[in-house]
């Protein structure tokens, strides 16, 4: 790799592509899923039992209920609010859209509030402009794995008699106050795909504290039958089973969790490692005209890093976010888009009237967003090849 002797920079492009986002599976992964292959037993059983149980330790909740995706522990916990159709469910633009799509999925209505310009997460002045009285339940996203406004959050939901469902897809690791995401509030829901901090393949987690919703959540996981599949062949008690709500086929799989539990184990380092990369972005990009760095976390939180995002000023910049994307491709690093604004999909925009200027922090942030590669797996070497790609790609 030639260096450029005046910004003593890699001065060409990398040779092979470095990819957004990858996992960092070890042997004791693919052992243990082999293991699991072998034992006769690979869908919901004793390491789905074990994972959560161990999961439940790690975040301090009383109750870690594994489910198939994120998506899935949304929608379940949701659901478990028996939400009404005109019931609202305040959420922020800027996520995936299964955050919205959950609250449609179990009955209610989404409403849109607008993030905070610096932290990038729902904003709590917001939120209190938005409250009605057919509010039920505020849906924080934990964007990026730094944790939200919880201690605000809670005040609002505490006055207002509103229940609390973390969207904490990217927080597995993320801690609020000096305490773990996922004993925080009535309900917090984990994502396990891939690209996240810990992965189960696909897979999730809902955490909490409330003996009432942990119950209603294995139900509506697994058909809203009284008994599982693995209670059975155990033959503990009668094979009699009974359906006492319409519920889902969301349960985790013992292949899945067998990942999960060696993923567990290794999330600190993964954010140790996370940490130390995204400190160096920020001392190696914080200067670039046109490139805004994410705000410094407060020193009493953890963020967990599950992405690392820049916002692209087209202006300032000379290029779009969409060409910066493009010219980082042609310079053979790997990008992400993460997250254009839900409330403007075409389906928020024909079924609730959502419209450009409803949020207009959040359009701002979607429309300049971009997430670089961040992983536990990525060497220095590759980091200083992102580095110097954005910076030729900036400055050109
Ligand atoms: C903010 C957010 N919420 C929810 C989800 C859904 O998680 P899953 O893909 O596990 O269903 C994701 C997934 O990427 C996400 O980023």
């Amino acid at each position: 790799m030639a260096i450029d002797p005046t910004t003593n920079q890699n001065a060409t492009r990398r040779e092979t592509m470095l990819a957004f986002s990858r996992p960092s599976i070890g042997e004791e992964e693919i052992a243990e899923v082999v293991d699991s292959l072998r034992s006769g037993w690979i869908t919901t059983g004793p390491k789905v039992a074990r994972f959560e149980a161990e999961f439940a330790e790690y975040v301090g909740a009383t109750h870690a209920i594994a489910v198939n995706s994120g998506t899935a522990g949304l929608h379940i916990s949701l659901l478990a609010l028996g939400l009404q159709p005109r019931d609202e469910v305040l959420l922020p633009p800027l996520t995936w859209p299964a955050t919205a799509n959950a609250i449609v999925l179990a009955g209610g209505t989404p409403v849109f509030a607008d993030i905070d310009p610096a932290t990038w997460n729902l904003s709590p002045t917001e939120v209190a402009a938005k409250i009605t009285s057919r509010t039920r339940a505020l849906m924080p996203v934990h964007f990026a794995g730094r944790p939200c406004a919880l201690g605000d959050l809670q005040a609002l939901a505490q006055s207002h008699g509103l229940k609390i469902v973390e969207d904490a897809a990217h927080a597995a690791g993320t801690a609020y106050g000096g305490k773990k995401v996922g004993a925080l509030s009535w309900s917090s829901v984990f994502s396990f795909h891939p690209i996240k901090n810990m992965t189960t393949a696909e897979g999730g987690m809902v955490t909490t504290d409330d003996e009432a919703l942990a119950t209603e959540l294995r139900l509506l996981r697994f058909h809203g039958v009284t008994k599982d599949a693995y209670k059975r062949a155990q033959g503990k008690g009668s094979a009699q089973y009974d359906t006492v709500r319409v519920g889902l086929k969301y349960n985790l799989t013992d292949m899945s969790a067998a990942l999960g539990l060696h993923q567990l184990r290794r999330l600190d380092e993964f954010c140790r490692r996370r940490a130390e990369l995204a400190g160096r972005y920020q001392e190696a990009l914080a200067d670039l005209p046109g490139l805004t760095v994410p705000a410094p976390a407060r020193p009493e939180d953890c963020h967990a890093w599950h992405l690392y995002n820049v916002l692209i000023d087209s202006a300032q910049a000379g290029l779009s976010r969409d060409d910066f994307m493009l010219a980082l491709q042609a310079e053979n690093i790997g990008t992400g888009l993460h997250f254009t604004a839900v409330h403007l999909h075409t389906y928020y925009r024909e079924r609730y009237g959502c419209a450009p200027g409803d949020c207009p922090v959040a359009e701002q942030v979607c429309d300049r967003i971009v997430s670089l590669p961040l992983y536990p797996g990525m060497t220095d070497q590759d980091q200083a090849d992102v580095i110097a790609a954005v910076r030729r790609v900036v400055s050109r």
